[in-house]
């Protein structure tokens, strides 16, 4: 039995290893996210074909950032797809122009606060204000929120402290580095397990290598699943 709140990361490099795997799944898995490392790979093409023929909600993980009046353009081009999930920086200029992109779609915009590969001293080097990440990341956050962003994507340490926010009420936080119990952590450096996560106020996890690599991605998608709480 599927369960939307598991999103499964298709990070693999084309439309066609994406179908194959989303096929081998089958309706174990309502939710994917395609990202920008398939965006030459027909990322696109596979988001609408997965969409339309196979029915799944998509996720697509852009990351988009530029001046106002692009932002708004490449969202208002890519919401007519209708995609359910469309990412932007946390930048309140930017997360106010994809509202207003995606305004009449069903495309809820989910802002990035601080990218969690990046350490303090990553955030010195660009020249980011002094405090600790956490503090940083609540606080960008907050203002993602008041910028009209329908949720967050956040590590699963961050999400207790962002659903603590009253700005975060009825909104989404949706949090990668998550892994099942035993599983590999691969490069992700802060993990928790699918059930901390949503106990702790994710609405939706982000899992990828534990499933797509596994040799029976349906059942790894299964076992996530039944950790849910
Ligand atoms: O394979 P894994 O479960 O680590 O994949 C996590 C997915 O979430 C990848 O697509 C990765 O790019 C994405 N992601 C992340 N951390 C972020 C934002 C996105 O891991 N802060």
């Amino acid at each position: 039995m599927s369960d939307d709140r598991l999103i499964v990361a298709l990070d693999v490099p084309n439309v066609v290893q994406g179908l194959a795997l989303a096929d081998r799944i089958g309706d174990a898995v309502s939710f994917y996210k395609i990202g920008l490392g398939m965006l030459t790979g027909g990322g696109l093409a596979l988001a609408n074909e997965l969409k339309q023929d196979h029915g799944k909600r998509i996720f697509l993980d852009m990351k988009l950032f530029d001046i106002s009046a692009t932002v708004e353009a490449a969202v208002r081009g890519l919401a007519q797809f209708n995609l359910d999930f469309l990412t932007v920086h946390g930048d309140p200029h930017v997360v106010r122009a994809a509202k207003e992109g995606a305004a009449g779609s069903q495309t809820r915009i989910l802002a990035v606060t601080v990218l969690t590969s990046l350490d303090r001293e990553d955030l010195d080097d660009c020249l980011i204000r002094d405090g600790a990440i956490p503090d940083l990341v609540v606080e960008r956050a907050g203002r993602a929120f008041d910028a009209g962003a329908d949720g967050v994507i956040a590590s699963p340490h961050e999400a207790a402290m962002i659903r603590a926010l009253p700005e975060a009420a009825g909104r989404l936080i949706v949090t990668p580095g998550v892994r099942p119990a035993g599983a590999a952590p691969n490069d992700q450096k802060r993990v928790a397990t699918p059930r901390q996560a949503i106990s702790d106020g994710a609405d939706h996890i982000v899992v990828g290598r534990p499933i797509w690599q596994h040799e029976d991605p349906r059942a790894a998608a299964e076992m996530v699943i039944s950790e849910l709480p």
